[in-house]
């Protein structure tokens, strides 16, 4: 609709970059996703477009997730939710590997496209793949209107506002918030209880307020910006998380590494001893997702694994870390542990501006990269 550019316009205003913009947008772009949306009656998501019928709804058996870049990252925080709060078993996959590969296209299957742009040229294809094979796909979609929009057989459109800068900031967010949605209204459909709908929906209605919280104590510390001085004179950097934090250390690395060229891994903090630990030394910093959840022990074990190489650590956490565990630890606020990675989300965000800015990257326009990719 119109009203979305009117109310979060295409103008940059005051702002030195779109993407600052756009990061700071998101305590807003976050409530339109949300807006008319939370049925507190029902302790459930009152989702219009979905064009799936209540029994439709509960009979299908898996989620299969489909998008590129951030937004494949995004579809595995709601891979999670779904997972979590409807108990389907889900998972999300780059569409471009899907398409190449003659998947197998199930009719019991739910398939979720998700693109900010809706023009990504592997993500249609992948829809349209499915839809050949009788596949019922929705979309999770930014832009309305848009080619996929349009392709779908219906979906939840993020009502973001226009993103301009080419790495995707509150679009990410919203797409997880729109699956923390869907998520709520298949739970409700299936098993998920009245009490703990309502626990998701008061934890999604405190999602807004809570990004201000962590807005506003950057501008009052600096803490990120000052991380950001310090990894930007790195070669490479090292994001790690577990579960819900695995997709955010993913998304963190991809926001670093596109705008400020630092090279970056998202790696699951297990797999640490795989392989990437023989990468760690004092020249390798390492930025770990540390919520205060029931993996906060092995979280901590990973990080003392990290220093006993004596590599550096900086951790997005809900408390203080001890000064043995990290370097700095930048706290934010705790919500429900399910909607937490959209919070853990913010701080990464910032921190690859800042290192971009300290670098005099084209922070809106990196190299060799493209807002939409329409050709393949
Ligand atoms: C490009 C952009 C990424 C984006 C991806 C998917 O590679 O640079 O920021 O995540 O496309 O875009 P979409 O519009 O489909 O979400």
């Amino acid at each position: 609709s119109t009203i979305d550019w009117d109310i979060i316009g295409a103008e940059i205003g005051d702002h030195a970059h779109f993407l600052i913009k756009e990061i700071e947008e998101q305590p807003r772009s976050i409530e339109r996703t949300l807006s008319g949306r939370l049925d507190e009656r029902f302790s459930t998501a009152h989702l219009g477009g979905l064009n799936l019928t209540v029994r439709e709804a509960r009979e299908f058996k898996r989620v299969k997730i489909l998008g590129c870049g951030s937004a494949c990252y995004a579809g595995d925080l709601g891979a999670q939710l779904i997972e979590d709060l409807a108990r389907v078993p889900a998972s999300s996959e780059s569409a471009s590997e899907f398409r190449y590969r003659n998947p197998v296209v199930e009719p019991d299957s739910l398939y979720v496209a998700v693109s900010q742009s809706g023009e990504t040229s592997d993500t249609l294809a992948a829809v349209q793949e499915i839809q050949r094979k009788g596949g019922k796909v929705i979309g999770v979609i930014n832009v309305v209107g848009s080619t996929i929009a349009r392709q779908v057989d219906g979906g939840i459109y993020l009502h973001a506002g226009a993103e301009m800068s080419v790495a995707a900031t509150k679009s990410f967010t919203s797409t997880v918030a729109a699956f923390a949605l869907l998520a709520l209204h298949l739970g409700r459909i299936r098993d998920l209880s009245p009490t703990e709908g309502a626990r998701i929906l008061a934890g999604l209605a405190k999602l807004p307020a809570q990004i201000t919280e962590i807005l506003d104590a950057e501008r009052d510390t600096g803490a990120i910006e000052a991380v950001a001085k310090e990894i930007a004179t790195r070669d490479s950097v090292l994001f790690i998380g577990r579960r819900r934090g695995f997709p955010v250390a993913r998304e963190g690395a991809q926001k670093l590494k596109e705008i400020s060229y630092v090279h970056a891994e998202g790696y699951a903090s297990a797999e640490l001893k795989h392989g990437p630990l023989a990468l760690v030394s004092p020249e390798l910093p390492t930025v770990a997702v540390v919520p205060d959840d029931d993996l906060l022990d092995k979280n901590t074990s990973t990080l003392a694994e990290i220093r006993a190489r004596r590599g550096p650590i900086y951790a997005v956490a809900h408390r203080e870390l001890a000064a043995e565990l990290a370097d700095r630890t930048i706290v934010i606020p705790a919500n429900e542990p399910e909607l937490d990675p959209i919070l853990m989300s913010v701080p990464l965000q910032l921190l690859a501006y800042h290192a971009a800015v300290a670098l005099d990257r084209d922070v809106d326009r990196p190299r060799n990269l493209a807002k939409s990719v329409t050709v393949e």
